[in-house]
C-alpha cells in the first residue's frame, strides 16, 4: 500500500458479504460493487433461496450478465443452508467449484430467512463433514427467538450456539458475519485462525441511536440492528487494528424505497455505491488509514486461502457526495447508505 497525503493506493479490495438480489434490482447493483470489488461472496437469501448447484450456476451467470464488460469482478457463490440437507449436493458444488461456502440463517433472523434452519443441533452432521472438506460456514449470528431483545440477539447467539459450535467443530472454518457487538468481537479475538468476523460499513458509523434521530430512519434499519455506542467503539477498534481474524463485508443489502419507507420497513441497507469510500473515511478518522489495506484487501483473501489480488485501487482525497438516489431499469428507487451526505475520500477511475 502507499499513501500519500492526500491518495492512498492498496491492492483491489474484496467484499466477502454481497446481496445482489434478482432481476431488475439485480441489474442495478452488481457494478456498483464491481467498480471497488474484485470478489464478492454472495449471499443465497433470493425467493426461493439458492440451495442446488443448478440454481447457483444459474444465479451466478445473471450476476455476470448484469456487469458491465469492463468489470473484471468474480462474484463467489454461497449455498443456503436448511434443516434437510442433502451434503451430497453441498459436496459437490464445492468440488465443481460453484459453492464457495455454506451460509446458516437462523430461521426467522432475517429477511428470507425463513426457510433457514431451526435446530442447528441437527445440522451437526453435515458441519462434521464440512470441516473435512475445509468448506467455510458463514453464519448470521443472532437468535431469532422473538422473547429476546432484538439488541441482545447476538450476544445469546453468542453463547447458546456459536461458542458450542467452534467448539464442537475444531476443524470448521465460521465467519461469524456482520459482527456488531463488544462481545462478537471478543469472542472472534479469542478464538484461533480458523474463526473470523466480516464488519460493515454501516455498523462502523451508526449506533441504534441513530436510527431513531429526529424521526425514525427506515433506511437505517438493518438485521443485525445497530448497537449502543460502546459496541460501535469496538467495531471500529477491530476493523482498524489490522488484526488477521477481521475483514470487509459490506451486507449491501438493496431494497426498493417503496419497501423500506412502510409501516413494516424491511431489513437492509444499500452500502454499495459508496462503501470503500466509506470505510477509507472511518479508518482516516481512526488514524488507521495504514491498515486499511489488511482489513480490505488481505485478512480475508488469507482467511479464505485465495490469492491476493494483483490490481490495484486509488482513493484521493476529495468531496464525495454520495447520490441521493439509484433508479433503476423498473423505476423503482434505491436509496443508497449516507444519501446525499459528501464524504472525504473518492475512487479516482
Ligand atoms: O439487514 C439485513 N438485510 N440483514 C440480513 O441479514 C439480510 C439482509 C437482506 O437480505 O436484506
Ligand atoms: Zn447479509
Amino acid at each position: 500500500m502507499t499513501s500519500k497525503h492526500n491518495q492512498l493506493t492498496l491492492l483491489r479490495p474484496d467484499d466477502w458479504h454481497v446481496h445482489f438480489r434478482d432481476g431488475d434490482i439485480l441489474d442495478t447493483v452488481v457494478d456498483f460493487t464491481a467498480r471497488q470489488f474484485s470478489r464478492g461472496i454472495v449471499m443465497p437469501n433470493l425467493t426461493p433461496p439458492v440451495t442446488d448447484v443448478d440454481n447457483a450456476r444459474n444465479y451466478r451467470k445473471r450476476i455476470m450478465d448484469a456487469m458491465s464488460d469492463h468489470y473484471n469482478f468474480e462474484p463467489l457463490m454461497t449455498c443456503y443452508l436448511m434443516d434437510e440437507m442433502n451434503f451430497e449436493e453441498i459436496e459437490r458444488g464445492f468440488r465443481e467449484g460453484v459453492f464457495f461456502a455454506v451460509k446458516l440463517y437462523p430461521s426467522g433472523a432475517t429477511t428470507n430467512s425463513a426457510l433457514g434452519v431451526t435446530d442447528i443441533t441437527s445440522l451437526y452432521d453435515v458441519f462434521e463433514k464440512m470441516s473435512v472438506i475445509g468448506m467455510p460456514l458463514l453464519v448470521h449470528g443472532e437468535t431469532p427467538d422473538p422473547a429476546i431483545d432484538i439488541f441482545d440477539r447476538e450476544a445469546f447467539f453468542i453463547d447458546q450456539v456459536l461458542e458450542p459450535l467452534v467448539r464442537e467443530f475444531q476443524g470448521l472454518k465460521v465467519v461469524f458475519e456482520h459482527v456488531t457487538t463488544k462481545e462478537g468481537v471478543d469472542f472472534v479475538r479469542s478464538q484461533g485462525e480458523r474463526v473470523a468476523a466480516t464488519i460493515t460499513a454501516h455498523h462502523l458509523v451508526i449506533n441504534r441511536s441513530d436510527i431513531f434521530k429526529g424521526g425514525i430512519r427506515p433506511h437505517l434499519y438493518c438485521l443485525p440492528i445497530a448497537k449502543r455506542e460502546h459496541h460501535r467503539l469496538a467495531l471500529r477498534e477491530a476493523a482498524t487494528s489490522g488484526h488477521q481474524s477481521f475483514f470487509l463485508g459490506t451486507d449491501t443489502a438493496p431494497h426498493s424505497r417503496n419497501l423500506k419507507e412502510s409501516a413494516c420497513g424491511c431489513a437492509g441497507i444499500f452500502s454499495a455505491p459508496a462503501a470503500l469510500e466509506i470505510y477509507a473515511q472511518v479508518f482516516d478518522e481512526e488514524n488507521a488509514l495504514d491498515n486499511l489495506e489488511s482489513f480490505a484487501s488481505i485478512n480475508g483473501a488469507r482467511f479464505y486461502n485465495l490469492p491476493l489480488n494483483q490490481s490495484s485501487i486509488t482513493l484521493k482525497r476529495q468531496p464525495n457526495t454520495v447520490p441521493q438516489y439509484i433508479e433503476c431499469s423498473d423505476r423503482s428507487v434505491l436509496i443508497p447508505f449516507l444519501a446525499g451526505e459528501s464524504l472525504n475520500w473518492k475512487i479516482l477511475e
